[in-house]
């Protein structure tokens, strides 16, 4: 298929392009580069227009000139923090480009969507593992901005028959490409595992730990890891489902919760080299616990993460930024 990856040039869209050619489909990159890597399009040889998805005369004509059949979104701000500090700007461009997307898929005629929704939908959960049907409590701009996504696909759903969508709720998106090409450099960087390395190298003074009395294990919070294939893969078999009325919603994680303690440790053991911790108070906002029940995804879509061991995942991201400490350098 002919597939327009919004967001190709970030971390998650860069990977699912890469699995996207990999398996014979022809992606096309569309992305403002605000926030992502104009050097994946050259690493991954792949078409790559720069615009902003507002630019409706571009995607339009973009859309027709690829002969595009499914568009994957996944361009957004994704900072829990600066979400809630910037809501406007959150809700601009998460949900109204959204529907400026939708717009232009449909002068364009493409009826194919694949949205990157999130487990921040779900806030604090009742109960984990977290199934789909766990109440929509988001606590901060940025979950609230992708559940008011998820709702506006539904019900743009049952207005428009042609219309087919899968709304996929990652975990923790984690890892990097196996052979070494692409990685995760996001700037400020908030993950754990780049953040864990960027300790290591020297690049901040410590990692701060917030939180170390949380009712888990070891105190720490608890949270699930996906690896980027995974969710690239994920993605490959929604658009291949898509059905008209019956949206794929679902989560996409391991099934497993890892606390933070878990993951130095892992990455200790990976790297060779001791993690300098500063242990800090709680963060207001943080859910102590949050991994998925994958089974919905397993029914959907006939898919499950083939990476379970965070070891694994820790590895091919240190293949990456052992190479490129400063990550694309652009
Ligand atoms: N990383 C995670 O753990 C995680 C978890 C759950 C959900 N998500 C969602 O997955 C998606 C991808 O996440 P990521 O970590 O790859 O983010 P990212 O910031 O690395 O990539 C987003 C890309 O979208 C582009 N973009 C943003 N707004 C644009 C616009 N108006 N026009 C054109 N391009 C635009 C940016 O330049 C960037 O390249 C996001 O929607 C995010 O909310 C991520």
């Amino acid at each position: 298929m002919n597939v327009l990856v919004a967001g190709g040039a970030g971390y998650i869209g860069s990977h699912t392009v890469k699995r996207l050619k990999e398996s014979g489909h022809n992606p096309v990159i569309y992305d403002n580069g605000e926030r992502g890597h104009k050097a994946v399009a050259e690493i991954l040889k792949v078409p790559a227009v720069w615009a902003d998805l507002n630019d409706r005369a571009t995607l339009t004509k973009t859309l027709r000139d690829h002969k595009i059949d499914v568009v994957m979104h996944f361009a957004a701000y994704a900072y829990v923090g600066e979400s809630v500090e910037k809501p406007l700007m959150y809700y601009q461009n998460n949900v109204a480009t959204t529907i400026s997307v939708l717009e232009a898929m449909a002068d364009a005629n493409v009826n194919r969507f694949v949205f990157s929704s999130t487990c921040a939908v779900y806030g604090d959960p009742d109960k984990i593992p977290i199934t789909e049907e766990e109440k929509k409590a988001p606590v901060s701009p940025y979950g609230r901005s992708k559940w008011m996504v998820e709702q506006i696909l539904q019900d743009y759903g049952v207005a428009n028959k042609q219309f087919k969508f899968a709304a996929l709720r990652y975990f923790n998106a984690s890892g990097c490409a196996m052979d070494g090409t692409l990685g995760e450099d996001h700037d400020p960087e908030t993950h754990l595992i780049p953040v864990i390395f960027q300790a290591i190298a020297g690049q901040r003074p410590a990692l701060h730990l917030f939180g170390t009395d949380y009712p888990t294990k070891d105190g720490t919070n608890v949270r699930d890891y996906i690896h980027v294939d995974d969710l690239a893969d994920a993605h490959i078999a929604a658009m291949q489902r898509l059905t008209p009325g019956k949206p794929i919603i679902c989560n996409l994680g391991t099934g497993n919760g890892f606390s933070n303690r878990q993951i130095i440790a892992a990455a200790e053991k990976v790297t060779g080299k001791k993690v300098p911790v500063e242990e800090k108070p709680r963060r207001p906002g943080d859910a102590i616990a949050l991994y998925a029940n994958p089974a919905r995804a397993r029914e959907l879509l006939g898919w499950e993460a083939k990476h379970k061991d965070p070891e694994s995942i820790i590895r091919s991201a240190w293949n990456w930024f052992s190479r490129h400490p400063n990550g694309y350098e652009d």
